[in-house]
């Protein structure tokens, strides 16, 4: 079992990561700084567990994360914390780059100063969460690889290709025992209802038109939350020091299709009155500089960690749509935070 300290837990995948941990009787120790995206409910599951603690702390304070390091003594670190909307990045850049650059630079620097006061251990880790996105945008063919070159074109996914670099770098200078994935689009419970199947789930029960950017033929590949919490914590503890590895859900579908599966699940278990939820789909204009497709492979973490997602597409949205159906009151109570429920990224 190992203590570790979760960056970004009480947000979307962190939590998932936190829950899961806990359940495996790891230690947690969650350090989240609570921004608009964050919701402590997604870990009340196991808040009263002795083995999970949280502290309120935004990365970009480098002493508030000293003072963590000295209190916890973590063995390992999983840097989640992120502003994460592309939308956002789009409206107002400056968070992306304080947050997702500046930010893993003081973590890296709070993680190297506490690893080098305890003599160095081999087996501490800092393990950095990021995206696909940095590889840039697929045509119909091809996959990304842990070689694909970076490519990113929107200020989410050049903030999250500088931190890449800035992990590698600190690897490879101070020997930092770091260990990188890269995963593709999640979905599951606590998604925050500005993401697209939340939003999809929520403007279907109270009868809004269900936005698609442009044709809706953009692809994506999608991993479940919790498989993804699953394979985050295998690449902690069996991935190779200085190596990364791509998880992906072995589910390429445009988001049209995506859309339709899951307004399919809700006419089967909350039927309309009258026709169906896909009635309610509505074509809106475009995100710019929207990215056509991603595709994962994930050759490298199947054969070397032995990992694969335990669900379909089909099985994910299915569970999702039930829990966003019997858990109301989560995501009611997000409905009035700034920026939810309003069109983003439309400025460019
Ligand atoms: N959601 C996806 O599909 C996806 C895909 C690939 C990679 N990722 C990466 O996974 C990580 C988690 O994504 P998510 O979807 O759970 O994000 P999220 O937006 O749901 O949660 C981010 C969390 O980080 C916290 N945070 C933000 N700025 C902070 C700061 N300055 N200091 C401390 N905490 C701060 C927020 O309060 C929030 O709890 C991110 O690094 C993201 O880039 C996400």
């Amino acid at each position: 079992m190992v203590k570790i300290l979760i960056t970004g837990g009480a947000g979307f995948i962190g939590s998932a990561v936190v829950r899961l941990a806990v359940s495996r009787g790891h230690e947690v120790v969650n350090c989240d700084a609570l921004t608009y995206a964050a919701c402590l409910a997604n870990v009340a599951p196991v808040a009263e567990s002795d083995l999970y603690a949280f502290e309120q702390v935004d990365i970009r304070d480098r002493e508030a994360l000293d003072a963590v390091f000295q209190k916890h003594s973590p063995d390992a670190v999983m840097h989640l914390a992120a502003e994460s909307h592309v939308d956002r990045s789009i409206d107002g850049p400056a968070d992306f780059i304080e947050t997702n650059i500046t930010g893993t630079f003081n973590m890296l620097e709070a993680s190297r100063s506490y690893w080098q006061q305890k003599g160095k251990p081999a087996d501490f880790r800092f393990h950095h969460i990021s995206t696909d996105e940095v590889f840039g945008s697929l045509g119909k063919e091809g996959m990304f690889t842990e070689d694909t070159p970076y490519d990113p074109r929107s200020p989410y996914s050049a903030s999250k290709a500088s931190s890449d670099h800035l992990v590698r770098a600190w690897h490879e200078t101070y020997g930092l025992p770091v260990v990188l994935t890269n995963c593709s689009n999640n979905y599951g419970p606590y998604h925050f209802p500005e993401k697209l199947v939340p939003v999809v789930i929520i403007n279907a029960l109270a009868g809004k038109p269900i936005p698609i950017y442009g044709k809706g033929d953009n692809v994506r590949d999608w991993l479940f939350v919790e498989d993804h919490a699953d394979a985050l914590l295998l690449a902690l503890t069996q991935g190779e020091v200085g190596r990364s590895y791509n998880i992906g859900g072995e589910n390429e579908r445009t988001n049209l299709e995506l859309v339709e599966t899951i307004l399919s699940i809700l006419d089967d278990v909350r039927p309309k009155a009258e026709g169906s939820y896909k009635d309610q789909i509505t074509f809106v204009e475009d995100r710019p500089g929207h990215d056509q497709r991603y595709a994962i492979d994930p050759t490298r973490i199947r054969d070397e960690l032995g990992w694969r997602p335990s669900v379909t597409v089909e099985e994910g949205l299915e569970r999702t749509v039930r829990w966003y159906l019997d858990n109301e009151d989560w995501w009611q109570a997000l409905l009035d935070r700034k920026g939810v429920g309003v069109r983003l990224g439309t400025k460019a």
